[in-house]
């Protein structure tokens, strides 16, 4: 979804911002543009499509002034006002064209202000909501306001989100930048300074960051930056260092970044545990719940707000936590939360699970909790994020940056963490020291487990072949594997767009079972555990049908071998841990079918990676 990322320094710009762009592709986008700003002069190239064809058109129409140009702004836009166009690309322009800027986010009151400034006579030449901030500008500028303070009364007529940066050709060298929900950072380098809406963009540069916060404003030039509010006042510094490395976002020798996170689920399990095992006292140890303590020691119900992937890791959360800490747990689409009147009272609390950490549904749910007073929490990937700073408390995946659209190490975190939440919560009120340490112990074997499944990635491989010409499938599951079945029906359809759909074994007879022929594959999973028979008597069904089964079984089952077409077998552990491992057979098994179809896996049609916008 969208990048921004801004440059003023001593270098020249351009380059700066291509790269910076190219490391933002991953979120998912449909057009580019730059601006560089030299000698009191702006030049401006946009196009649609890859940033392939935004460099072609550099490459025939690049100027010296664009050339050696030491500040500019980029864009990489996810268009929600406005097809994918060249004219609706960013930057956006006022009608001197004396300014230019980039934004990522949604002006909802922008045909109020721009049939206010058409009556005043601004010409616009788009169909965004954005060109009407451009022309906003240009009234307050044209009103004898300062760049600055030109920004911040615009910013102050905004209904909608925003991340902003702005450039003005008679203010040579200075960005301007606002941010209100749609993230967005200060880089700070030796002389030089950059805006990013994603760290990974300027991590070749420096690992010192501001994060703005909403109605924050940066002004920056290369001899420094200041942070102001709303209301102009300055805000002090708070700088963080963000600990990426640049191998950590490049494919590192794998063929997409999909593959490459698949196979880095051992690790971010690995990392996810890191310090935080208490094996002896059966416990474990999670120091960013700390701040929270006392009153999750009383919380009576749990709600957990999220979207996608991450509801289905909820799904799986939930259930553990109930069956383990013995308290209630609702999961709701963040997106659904806020129109739904939940009885929710000072004994509830809040998790909200999300990778990006930005994801505006999810933010929104965060919001309305607060606003109720609840006890808000995020279990959350991207250190230093929205949900992370707006939440009361919460615990990091640590999986490292995850790139591709379709998550896959994240969902593995996101249930580790899931898991040692439920020791935490359990061992605070009614799991017997035993139970604690058997949990704990089997936490410990999952990196290991994981490794060896995924040793066996090329059976997966001979199973894709199978299959990949098949034009819908079926997913089962059962409990514990129910949200594995909805993810692994998620993973096909957003990467190889076959149309997919996850349910719960005992559905199939209410329904689905209808649509089961020799043309509809079966993917179901069936373990060794307290749900087999049932598992088995739906296998039963589809076979009775004719319907061609995928099982993901319990290694050395001998009875699923004489039931289904194809087996994956993967090895035991606890049934609420289970769903850690029958997932990468399913991320695999979309990975290979999309692969087969000449997919574009890490960049999906029509999705983002993260989801800034409601
Ligand atoms: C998962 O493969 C998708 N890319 C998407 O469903 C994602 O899980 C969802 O947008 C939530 O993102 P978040 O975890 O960053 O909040
Ligand atoms: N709403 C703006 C547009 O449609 C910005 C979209 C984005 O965040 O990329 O151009």
């Amino acid at each position: 979804m969208c990048g921004i990322i801004g440059y003023t320094g001593k270098r020249n710009a351009l380059p700066i911002l291509l790269d910076g762009l190219k490391r933002l592709e991953y979120r998912g986008y449909d057009s580019a543009g730059i601006s560089i700003l030299n000698n009191n002069s702006l030049i401006r190239l946009r196009a649609v499509g890859q940033l392939s064809a935004l460099e072609k058109r550099l490459n025939d129409e690049l100027n010296k002034s664009m050339a050696d140009g030491a500040t500019g702004i980029a864009h990489t836009r996810w268009a929600t006002h406005g097809s994918p166009t060249e004219n609706n690309a960013h930057p956006h322009a006022d009608c001197a064209d004396k300014l230019h800027l980039v934004h990522n986010g949604i002006i909802e009151n922008y045909q109020t202000l721009k049939s206010s400034l058409e009556s005043a006579g601004h010409i616009f030449s788009s169909e965004t909501d954005t060109e009407a901030l451009a022309h906003l500008i240009e009234q307050e500028i044209n009103n004898g306001q300062s760049l600055d303070e030109a920004v911040m009364t615009a910013v102050q007529q905004i209904k909608g989100t925003l991340g902003l940066a702005v450039v003005a050709a008679n203010e040579p060298d200075k960005i301007v930048a606002a941010r209100r929900s749609s993230p967005l950072l200060l880089g700070i380098g030796q002389g030089e300074y950059f805006i990013a809406s994603d760290p990974s963009a300027i991590i070749p540069h420096t690992s010192q960051v501001i994060y703005l916060k909403d109605d924050e404003f940066a002004i920056i030039t290369p001899a420094g930056y200041e942070i102001k509010s709303l209301s102009g006042q300055s805000v002090a510094p708070r700088t963080e260092t963000i600990d990426w490395s640049i191998s950590e976002i490049t494919r590192g020798g794998y063929d997409t970044f999909m593959e490459k996170e698949i196979f880095e689920g051992p690790s971010a399990i690995a990392n996810a545990l890191r310090g935080r095992l208490l094996p002896d006292d059966g416990n474990v140890k999670l120091g960013g719940l700390d701040a929270a303590e006392n009153k999750l020691r009383y919380i009576d119900k749990l709600v957990i707000v999220s979207c996608g992937t991450s509801y289905y890791a909820g799904l799986a959360g939930a259930m553990m936590i109930e069956e383990y800490a013995k308290l209630p747990v609702a999961v709701l689409h963040a997106s659904e939360f806020r129109y739904r009147d939940i009885p929710l009272d000072k004994n509830t609390a809040v998790l909200a699970i999300s990778q990006s950490g930005e994801t505006a549904d999810t933010l929104a749910a965060i919001h309305e909790a607060k606003k109720r007073g609840l006890l808000t929490l995020g279990i959350v990937n991207v250190v230093g994020s929205s949900i992370a700073r707006e939440t009361e408390a919460g615990v990091y995946n640590h999986a490292g940056p995850e790139i591709s659209v379709a998550s896959t190490k994240a969902f593995i975190s996101q249930l580790t963490v899931l898991g040692l939440l439920t020791v935490y919560l359990g061992r605070t009120r009614t799991m017997p020291l035993a139970i604690g340490q058997r949990i704990v112990r089997e936490l410990a074997r999952l990196p290991d487990l994981t490794e060896s499944i995924l040793k066996q990635a090329h059976k997966i491989c001979a199973i894709a072949e199978r299959y990949n010409s098949f034009k819908n499938f079926l997913y089962i599951g059962r409990k514990y594997n129910y949200p594995t079945a909805l993810e692994g029906a998620l993973k096909l359809k957003e990467i190889s767009y076959i149309h997919a759909e996850g349910y719960p074994g005992g559905e199939l007879k209410h329904g689905p079972l209808a649509l089961v022929t020799t043309d509809l594959p079966t993917v179901a999973i069936v373990l060794r555990d307290s749900i087999y028979e049932k598992m088995l008597s739906n296998i039963q069904e589809i076979r009775a049908r004719q319907g061609p089964i995928i099982a993901i079984a319990t290694e050395n089952d001998a009875r699923l071998s004489e039931l289904a077409d194809d087996i994956f077998y993967m090895p035991k552990t606890i049934e609420m841990l289970s769903p850690i491992l029958a997932v990468i057979p399913l991320q695999l098994f979309a990975y290979e079918v999309a692969k087969l179809h000449g997919r574009d896996i890490d960049k999906p049609r029509n999705l983002a990676k993260s989801v800034t916008v409601e």
